[in-house]
């Protein structure tokens, strides 16, 4: 089969110029996996993050790659089953699925043909999504279905988003105005019909407007920072009633896998996180930190069974080394409108 391959280490920036489009074997599903057919898979900032060494800051998660032992990217897929393993008890050959690769990061991503996966990580797509559609709503629909369990959003709920305009903003706009909340999106002006679009009630475009000053005297509920750092943090303390919560998926660094933080960065990444936890049950509002697990796989399946999600795509690519490179080098600007997505094979 086809994949893309990775055979050394990548550095910031590198990684465009070190993958190649490779004939490898076609892998073998194991207990409790099943083998995949691709159609799509995406390129997310996680995974360019990843193969950089910079994800979370640089802690290395990700197999080495080498020339005897290879690596293929690709976080999130959608595609149909095409074998199964022994104790495989959710699927069946010829059933559409989506979903995440391999959580810890394993060797073989869904950057290739065919790729195999357990089955706790995949959904069956929903008919009303196409595969480039459910591809786009992976990942990304995890970490959104996470912030949504830990919101518990109401209809009198006032909530600010911060990047709504990205691959997990999208979506997350989209399953928080269906609780009937009043959504308030920050992004810049080229997505604002966008994001209204999704269901914001106000669009603020932090190019031109802070949202200190638009929301000073009419607090919010919730803040939802899908983009990161201290300073969105302290202007967010400001716009918060103080019963209110802030929820970050990225925490103190802004654009985190721009930065090899080294191991004392990471410490002190974390150690500030942990003590924004800590100090906040004291003194409000909360401060949460939000990560997608797989534990959220069953309340995103029951949100996709009852609610219907529009995925945002921003590019639809085919499955060569050009055009790869090149998306990767697009998402890494921190401005792409929902996901860019690979054609891998035609569905
Ligand atoms: N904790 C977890 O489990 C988890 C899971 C997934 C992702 N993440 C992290 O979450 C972050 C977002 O992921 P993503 O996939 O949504 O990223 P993304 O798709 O790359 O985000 C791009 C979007 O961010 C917007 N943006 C950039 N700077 C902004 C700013 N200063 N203010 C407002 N909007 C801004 C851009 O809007 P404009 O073009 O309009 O500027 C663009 O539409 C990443 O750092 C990722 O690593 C965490």
């Amino acid at each position: 089969m086809q994949a893309v391959t990775l055979t050394g280490c990548s550095n910031k920036g590198e990684l465009p110029s070190k993958l190649k489009i490779s004939t490898v074997a076609k892998p073998k599903p194991v207990k409790k996996e099943v083998l995949i057919k691709v159609f799509f898979a995406s390129i997310s900032i996680d995974d360019i993050n990843i193969w950089e060494g910079t994800e979370l800051g640089g802690i290395p998660l990700a197999p080495t790659p080498s020339l005897e032992k290879p690596v293929t990217p690709g976080l999130e897929l959608s595609g149909i089953v095409e074998k199964v393993g022994n104790n495989v008890a959710r699927f069946k050959v010829g059933d559409a699925v989506f979903g995440v690769s391999g959580f810890p990061l394993k060797r073989n991503g869904a950057w290739a043909e065919y790729c195999c996966v357990k089955e706790d990580m995949l959904l069956k797509k929903p008919d009303y999504l196409s595969h480039s559609e459910a591809v786009a709503c992976a990942g990304s629909g995890m970490v959104s279905a996470s912030i949504m369990q830990s919101c518990h959003l109401k209809k009198h709920h006032r909530v600010l988003v911060i990047g709504a305009s990205g691959g997990v903003g999208t979506l997350f706009v989209q399953m928080a105005k269906q609780t009937g909340a009043y959504i308030i999106s920050v992004c810049s002006h080229k997505n604002r019909e966008l994001v209204k679009s999704l269901g914001s009630d106000e669009v603020i475009d932090y190019t031109s407007t802070s949202f200190v000053d638009v929301l000073a005297e009419s607090k919010v509920d919730f803040v939802i920072d899908l983009v990161g750092g201290k300073d969105i943090e302290h202007d967010a303390i400001k716009v918060l009633k103080k019963e209110g919560a802030f929820k970050t998926i990225v925490g103190p660094v802004r654009y985190i896998g721009d930065h090899h933080l080294g191991w004392l960065g990471i410490l002190k990444m974390l150690s500030y996180i942990s003590w924004r936890i800590f100090s906040s049950l004291f003194r409000k509002p909360k401060y949460t930190f939000v990560a997608g697990t797989r534990k959220t796989f069953s309340f995103f399946k029951k949100h996709l069974e009852t609610n219907s999600l529009k995925p945002v795509i921003d590019k639809k690519i085919d499955f060569n080394e050009q055009d790869i490179q090149e998306s990767i080098n697009y998402v890494r600007t921190h401005r792409a409108t929902g996901k860019v997505v690979i054609e891998v094979n035609k569905a």
